[in-house]
Order: C-alpha cells, then sequence, then structure tokens
C-alpha cells in the first residue's frame, strides 16, 4: 500500500462520505494515528479511494478504530444513521414485541424473506486487520458453537476451501452463500488469504444459515419462502440467543454490535424481502418515493451492487443503529405492506 502522504483528491462523481467527511482538517488530525492492531487511515479509507462508486467508503479494523478515526468515522456514522455521538444504542429482539402478520398470505408478491444479522468475536481484530492465524481460530470456535445446535437449527459446516466450483457457484445463485471477489472487500483486506478460514453453515432446510468470515466474522441468516416475517424473526432471535451463550460478540453501549462497515453498526440487522412489483417498478420515482418514506433500502435480485431482474428486487431495512432490532423489521413490514397497497392501485 502506499503512504498517504496528501489529502486524497475525489473525482466529481463520487459521492461517498468517506468523499464528503475526509476533510483537510480531519484528515491532518488522523493521518499519522493507528490502533493497537497496527490499522492505520491508509487501510480505513482505501476501499473508498479505490472504489469511487463507493455509498459510504471506510472499514474499521477493529473495534478502537471507531474512536481512533472518530473524527472521520462519526459523522460518516451520523449521516448514514441518523445517529449522534450522545445517543444510546437499544436492542429488543424480543418476537413477541413484533407485530408482523404476513402482508401477503396469497404468495402474489412476496417471493422469499431473510434477516440477517453481523457479529464479530470481542477478542480479536475485524476482518480488515486480522491476521490468517487469528481468522482460523475464528473459525474453529465459531464451528464449535454451531455443533451445539439443537433440533431444527442443528446443521452442518462447508469451508469454502476444497467446495467445488459448480457446488459453491449453486450456493451463491441460489441466494445462500457470498460471492467471490467483492471489489469493495477486496481493497478493504477482506479477501485475504482467500478462501482460507471461510465457510457456509446451514440447517438441513436452508432456513437457518451462518456464513463465515465474510465482511464481519458472522453472518447469522434465517430465510424462507413467502412472507412470514414473524416466523424468519422468531428463528434468528432464538439461534443468536443460542449462539450468544457460547461466543462474545464485540459490542458497545454506544454502537451496539461492532462491525467493520459502519452501516451495520447497531443491530447489524438488514431484513429483506425479495418482492414482484411489475407495476410499481415501471414507475421508479413513485416507487423511489415510497422506499424513502419508509427508510427501505432497493437492491438488486443478487443483492448488494447487483442489478434488479424482472420487476423483483430485494427491499430492506436501512437503518440499523439507534433503533432496536424489532423495530428494523416493523420497518420493513410497514414499508412492504405500503409497497403492497401500491401495486394492487394500479
Ligand atoms: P447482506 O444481506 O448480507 O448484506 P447481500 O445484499 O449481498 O448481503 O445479500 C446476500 C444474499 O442474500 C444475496 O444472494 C441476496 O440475493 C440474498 N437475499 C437477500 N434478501 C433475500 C431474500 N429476501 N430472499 C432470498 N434471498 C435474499
Ligand atoms: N463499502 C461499500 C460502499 O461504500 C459498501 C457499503 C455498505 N455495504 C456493506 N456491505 N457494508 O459502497
Amino acid at each position: 500500500m502506499n503512504k498517504l502522504n496528501e489529502l486524497p483528491i475525489f473525482t466529481d462523481g463520487s459521492d461517498s462520505l468517506l468523499s464528503k467527511h475526509l476533510t483537510k482538517a480531519v484528515f491532518a488530525e488522523l493521518r499519522g494515528k493507528q490502533t493497537r492492531n497496527g490499522f492505520d487511515l491508509q487501510q480505513a479509507i482505501n476501499s473508498g479511494l479505490k472504489n469511487p462508486d463507493s455509498s459510504i467508503g471506510v472499514y474499521a479494523g477493529d473495534k478502537a478504530s471507531y474512536n481512533t478515526f472518530a473524527a472521520l468515522f462519526d459523522p460518516i456514522i451520523e449521516s448514514y444513521h441518523g445517529f449522534i455521538k450522545t445517543d444510546k444504542h437499544q436492542s429488543n429482539f424480543e418476537p413477541n414485541d413484533l407485530d408482523a402478520l404476513n402482508p401477503d398470505p396469497d404468495n402474489n408478491y412476496i417471493i422469499s424473506t431473510r434477516i440477517r444479522v453481523a457479529r464479530n468475536l470481542s477478542a480479536l481484530p475485524l476482518g480488515p486487520a486480522i491476521s490468517a492465524r487469528q481468522r482460523k481460530i475464528v473459525e474453529r470456535l465459531v464451528i464449535v458453537a454451531l455443533s451445539k445446535l439443537q433440533g431444527k437449527l442443528a446443521g452442518t459446516y462447508y469451508p469454502l476451501q476444497g467446495m467445488i466450483g459448480a457446488v459453491r457457484l449453486k450456493l451463491v445463485e441460489d441466494h445462500f452463500l457470498f460471492k467471490a471477489g467483492d471489489r469493495f472487500l477486496e481493497a478493504a483486506g477482506l479477501n485475504r488469504d482467500w478462501p482460507e478460514g471461510r465457510g457456509l453453515f446451514h440447517n438441513d432446510e436452508k432456513t437457518f444459515l451462518v456464513w463465515i468470515n465474510e465482511e464481519d466474522q458472522l453472518r447469522m441468516i434465517s430465510m424462507q419462502m413467502g412472507g412470514d416475517i414473524k416466523a424468519v424473526f422468531s428463528r434468528l432471535s432464538i439461534a443468536v440467543a443460542e449462539l450468544e451463550t457460547a461466543l462474545m460478540f464485540s459490542k458497545s453501549d454506544h454502537l451496539g454490535y461492532i462491525t467493520s462497515c459502519p452501516s451495520n453498526l447497531g443491530t447489524a440487522m438488514r431484513a429483506s424481502v425479495h418482492i414482484k412489483l411489475p407495476r410499481l417498478s415501471k414507475n421508479m420515482p413513485e416507487f423511489e418515493k415510497i422506499a424513502k418514506q419508509y427508510q427501505l433500502q432497493i437492491r438488486g435480485i443478487h443483492g448488494e451492487h447487483s442489478e434488479s431482474q424482472g420487476s423483483t428486487y430485494d427491499i430492506s431495512n436501512r437503518r440499523r443503529l439507534g433503533v432496536t432490532e424489532v423495530e428494523c423489521v416493523q420497518a420493513l413490514h410497514a414499508g412492504v405492506l405500503a409497497l403492497i397497497n401500491r401495486e394492487k392501485l394500479f
């Protein structure tokens, strides 16, 4: 990596929160700093510099990055989540508090529902600063914790190393596994030593899955066909509570669960549906207006940075910090109802 001597110049097209908040003064304050893991400003911002189309552009190498580089991370966190330094994050992962009847009981619009949370182990650096040896320790600890799951959550771990290419691609295509070679993660140092230490756990039904050592050390996922959001939330709540008895996750009173990307802090939850909206999607300004009103994000059918196919979209909650888990999912539910009601009016 080249040494960062001068304030980087962002091209006109760059709209990232990094380009907005890395001012001359912030750069001067942070350029010589590093955390105890040796994670420095260059590493924190490299992904945004290499990828001018980033929306955020920064990654943390460890929990301490959020303090050491606060002059940059705090305004980014505020811009993304609307969450300020004096705010406190609160958790509520209680399914009984969720009021979410299936918004599409006849299966006309919603194809599938998925909720994921990210977690990292408190004793180790985050992915951008982890060593190959530490990454393998994470893998081992998580496998042991997963092996204790019982009943419908019990499953098998499939390491990426040695997995047949066609099998891996099919898992990605079917929405169960992360892609390889993401350029944002690559520039953040998150693809080092690929595919060592990475893998996928899932139960027989593929309704509970755990990604190991991708962007975060764990991504715990509950998913199923159709729009029973509450069932998906309940399964995840139980599984996460179970794993939390065996693993110590990194968190703080202020920022909730610590993640490598500031957009995932707090609940670290993305609750989404794949939904068919053939009429509304022909009127993108209106589709986007409703999404904005309900603080939803629209993604393509193969996840982040992918295009939609036909008229099917991935709709999810945008905010994750300063809202509880129940509120994240309640926001998705309200937004999905509004989208379906609008679609019916055409
Ligand atoms: P993440 O959700 O972990 O932030 P992505 O946006 O890349 O990351 O999505 C990961 C995978 O999950 C992709 O294959 C995506 O299509 C799939 N996915 C997301 N939401 C749903 C859903 N509601 N139903 C089925 N698959 C989904
Ligand atoms: N670093 C990428 C960007 O800034 C992704 C940001 C949010 N998504 C994520 N998977 N962390 O556009």
